[in-house]
């Protein structure tokens, strides 16, 4: 019998700051309601200046180690959309301030948000190769757009870290998954711009179909039908947008899909906002913290990333994962945000957007375990924070 391999951690971390969108529906003469039910969303977390997608990757990652040691780490994985530097990975700075081992090999992907599961099919491989093995996989972002679009309450920020590893202790992931590449200019980031283009109504369509072609691609390789999927978790750009995936999933198997069934996934998502590679990987954390047990269940996972890539993914709940959650860690990370008013939100986002390269020293405002603390010889610097 093949080897079960899956997850068996997963820690959630965010931003310093949250922004209300009920002050950004004010600012913008916009109902509250359109974000809050229209989009499904209710606030985004804002990054602090000494905090980024290094930061974040390394405070969620950080629990993980400190529960598992890292003895049996070679490989770390990060996801990201938005790298610090265009050659060096974002995972080197973050092996450094977790303290892992020199044998480990390290490396960041790209494709938008579906790295994340890019990065999980990998460390899959790599312990079936070697059972002794553990991978970590961080998937962490900063989604970006420019002020007074559409987009602009579709931002937020997040990180989770996932330790995969042979008998997992969290959800094992079924050996076939379904998986969709197709050209599209829905969504990208030119290597000049720090915020996102995207023709929006494009990108919801081209994600719509990118699900339907991963699930009849993960059909044709074997995969479950869809009566033995008992929750679904969605990418969420914004969390309306897996009841729209959901609603589309229903249509092409022509089954009646439980709308209601979702909720659980989109609790952590609804307060952070987009965070591209982390959205999927924050939507079965919030399912797994839910109280309902849902051992032994089969859940599908839909990743998506723009330009576009889909895949469908699928697993089973194991037996006493429960005692293995984050549950109020992870709540924790979302309550414990400072909020910030539609001012300070602007004044951080226009900050952010103009930071060069050229050498600066960023003050403390963070009180995550590790800070940006600037840039010297065109070099980023990071320590470990309060
Ligand atoms: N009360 C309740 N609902 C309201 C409302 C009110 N007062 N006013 C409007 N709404 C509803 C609308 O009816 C609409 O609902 P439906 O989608 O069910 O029709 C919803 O609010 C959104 O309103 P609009 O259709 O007017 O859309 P918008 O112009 O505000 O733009 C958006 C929405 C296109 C998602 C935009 O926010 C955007 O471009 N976001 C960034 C791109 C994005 O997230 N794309 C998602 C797919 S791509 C992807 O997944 C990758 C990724 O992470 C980026």
């Amino acid at each position: 019998e093949a080897t079960m391999i899956g997850i068996s951690d997963l820690s959630l971390a965010t931003g310093h700051h949250v922004l209300d969108l009920a002050h950004l529906a004010q600012a913008n003469g916009t109902d509250p309601a359109k974000y809050r039910v229209g989009l499904g969303q209710d606030e985004m977390s804002v990054l602090a200046p000494d905090e980024d997608v290094v930061t974040l990757a390394a405070a969620a990652a950080l629990p993980v180690v400190q529960r598992h040691g890292t003895d049996r780490i070679r490989t770390l994985l990060v996801a990201t959309e938005s790298g610090v530097d265009q050659s060096k990975s974002v995972g080197v700075w973050v092996h450094r301030l977790l303290g892992l081992p020199s044998s480990v090999r390290t490396v960041e992907l790209k494709q938008a948000c579906y790295g994340g599961a890019a990065a999980l099919q990998a460390a899959l491989g790599i312990v079936a190769r070697d059972p002794r093995q553990q991978v970590l996989v961080v998937a962490t972002d900063v989604a970006r757009y420019d002020v007074e679009t559409a987009a602009e309450p579709t931002q937020g920020a997040g990180a989770v870290a996932m330790l995969v590893e042979a008998d997992p202790a969290l959800v094992a992931i079924d050996p076939v998954s379904g998986v969709h590449t197709s050209d599209v200019d829905d969504f990208w980031r030119p290597n000049d711009h720090a915020s996102a283009v995207v023709d929006g109504r494009l990108s919801v369509s081209a994600y719509l179909d990118a699900l339907t072609g991963a699930w009849d691609d993960y059909r044709a390789q074997g995969g479950h039908p869809i009566e033995d999927i008992a929750r679904f978790c969605y990418h969420q750009p914004f969390t309306r947008m897996a009841t729209k995936a959901h609603r589309k999933l229903a249509q092409h198997t022509g089954v009646d899909l439980d709308e209601v069934l979702l909720e659980p996934t989109t609790r952590y998502n609804r307060r952070l906002g987009n965070s591209y590679t982390a959205s999927l990987w924050a939507a079965l954390t919030a399912l797994l913290d839910d109280p309902t047990d849902l051992t032994g269940e089969r859940i599908a996972l839909f990743s998506y990333g723009s330009g576009a890539v889909g895949e469908l993914i699928t697993g089973v709940v194991r037996d006493g994962y429960r005692a293995h959650l984050r549950a109020d860690d992870n709540a924790r990370s979302l309550d414990e945000r400072k909020p910030v008013d539609l001012a300070t939100y602007r004044a951080l986002h226009a900050a952010a957007g103009a930071r060069g390269s050229e050498d600066h020293d960023v003050p403390v405002s963070t009180s995550a375990p590790f800070r940006f603390a600037g840039v010297r010889g065109l070099a980023r610097r990071y320590e470990g924070g309060a």
